[in-house]
């Protein structure tokens, strides 16, 4: 246990952990849940949302792994025996995630290639008819595997390849490059949207707050999903991420700095998203909300078909916007795609006793292998059903007994919080054990209550 994988510093940690939150959630989820869920009044929902469940989970995924050393499952059993199927159980979650986020990074790959000639064609919508996924085409294997199959590849390549490379040398190394060059070319980005013109209507649009949804339990529920997925809690992955940080290091100010940091990504996401929005309304002479209702503004909606419609009419160097937005996609993807999979990574190597190389080997290669089926005619199908599924079962479902079972049984929340405070700048108080002890359960089960409600009728 001692010769553990480590950080080599603290921004290491830092960029590997903001990696892994900032991902495709922050560029095509939140702008559109927050505009779907009351605009600028859904800072209420979301910021409770992030002081009550966000932050706190961080601060207890992070001080489990620092504290038990070990891989979600491996750290979990050492809590209580009993708990170490609930890291099996995100472990697993984790796994199915990465078959299908790796898809759409190759997705976002492609489009970075065909957007410097804008060659998605004058139908940008034909993402989902099949003619741009080429699935039309000849592609490969007579047709059966499209064109997906190389730009999958480099995704899979390159996520295993910085996993077998190890903590040190593979992801903090992948994060210190990915991370600042996300931030540059998204900034770049931004600053393009808001000077197109029609943003300020966009922008108008979305920050206008529509008071009257405060009271919507769904609301509310949207506020805790995306914390949730954005932060990337609840998969296992922070606790396997803080597993390798060396025994002095801080707890619950670098919690700070990762909520935080996502979630200025969310804004900025936001303004940009809706600032080309509003340029889009510009050029059809409609309004933002019409444009809004019509063509969808978040998911794979938005990447692939609003947005390349949107590139072709921005007057100047139209290929080089589209690039960085896609290129954006890409290095925000890889970065999460790297935590999720060494998640099943760790726990594997540690579970069975054989090298990371082997883990990478068996694990990754396995779910390389599962993501083909995505590529396929049916996957797009395929991979909307699974999200679903992912989103409303899977995450409420492991944040709620991860919770459980460590505010409630076995040790109990004082003492984690006594070793949060013995190696952090701030000290945890009360609001954190009722956060979530009290607050995060209730709203997570009745979560799952609603869901299966849903299901149900
Ligand atoms: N947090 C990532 C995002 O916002 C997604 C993610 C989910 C990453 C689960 C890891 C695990 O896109
Ligand atoms: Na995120």
């Amino acid at each position: 246990m001692e010769n553990r994988a480590q950080w080599g510093s603290r921004v290491g940690f830092l960029l590997a952990a903001m990696g892994s939150a900032i991902g495709l959630g922050n560029i095509w989820r939140f702008p559109a849940v927050a505009y779907e869920s009351g605009g600028g009044a859904f800072i209420v929902p979301y910021l409770f949302a992030l002081l009550t469940a966000g932050i706190p989970i961080l601060i207890l995924e992070y001080t489990i792994g620092h504290k038990y050393r070990g891989s979600a499952p491996k750290s979990l059993g050492r809590v209580s025996k009993g708990f170490e199927w609930i890291g099996w159980w995100q472990v697993t979650i984790a796994f199915v995630i990465s078959t299908y986020y790796s898809v759409i990074i190759a997705w976002a790959i492609m489009y970075s290639y065909y957007s410097i000639n804008l060659t998605w064609g004058d139908d940008p919508t034909s993402f989902f008819v099949g003619d741009f996924l080429n699935l039309a085409d000849p592609g490969v294997f007579g047709g059966f595997v499209p064109k997906i199959l190389l730009p999958l590849l480099i995704v899979w390549v390159i996520t295993l390849g910085v996993l077998s490379k190890g903590v040190k040398k593979g992801i903090e190394v992948a994060n210190k490059i990915f991370i600042p060059t996300l931030v540059v070319l998204f900034l770049i980005i931004v600053i393009r949207a808001v000077t197109l013109e029609g943003a300020a209507d966009g922008l108008s649009s979305f920050f206008t707050p529509d008071w009257s949804r405060i009271g919507d339990a769904e609301v509310w529920v949207a506020a805790y999903g995306q914390i949730f997925f954005s932060l990337s809690i609840a998969f296992a992955i922070m606790i396997t991420y803080a597993s390798y940080l060396p025994k002095k290091s801080d707890i619950t100010n670098n919690a700070f700095i990762t909520g935080f940091a996502n979630s200025s990504f969310e804004v900025l996401a936001g303004i940009g998203v809706f600032a080309a929005v509003g340029f889009m309304a510009f050029t059809y002479n409609t309004s933002v909300t019409d444009l809004a209702a019509e063509k969808g503004v978040g998911g794979i909606g938005l990447a692939f078909m609003v947005f390349p419609e949107i590139v072709s009419q921005i007057p100047v160097l139209p290929g080089l916007f589209g690039f960085l937005f896609f290129a954006s996609l890409v290095l925000a993807g890889l970065s999460s795609l790297i935590s999720i999979t060494e998640t099943y990574v760790a726990a594997v190597s540690e579970k069975f006793n054989i090298s990371r190389v082997k883990s990478v080997v068996f694990g990754g290669g396995l779910a390389a292998l599962i993501s083909l089926a995505y590529a396929t005619r049916g996957g797009l199908n395929l991979l909307d059903t699974v999200d679903h599924f992912i989103n409303n079962f899977g995450i409420a479902l492991s944040g709620l007994f991860q919770v459980v079972a460590l505010a409630w049984f076995a040790r109990g929340l004082k003492s984690y919080q006594s070793h949060a405070n013995s190696v952090s700048d701030i000290a945890l108080g009360a609001w954190w054990r009722i956060s979530l002890g009290v607050i995060t359960p209730i709203v997570l089960g009745y979560m799952m209550l609603q869901n299966l409600n849903n299901r149900i009728s």
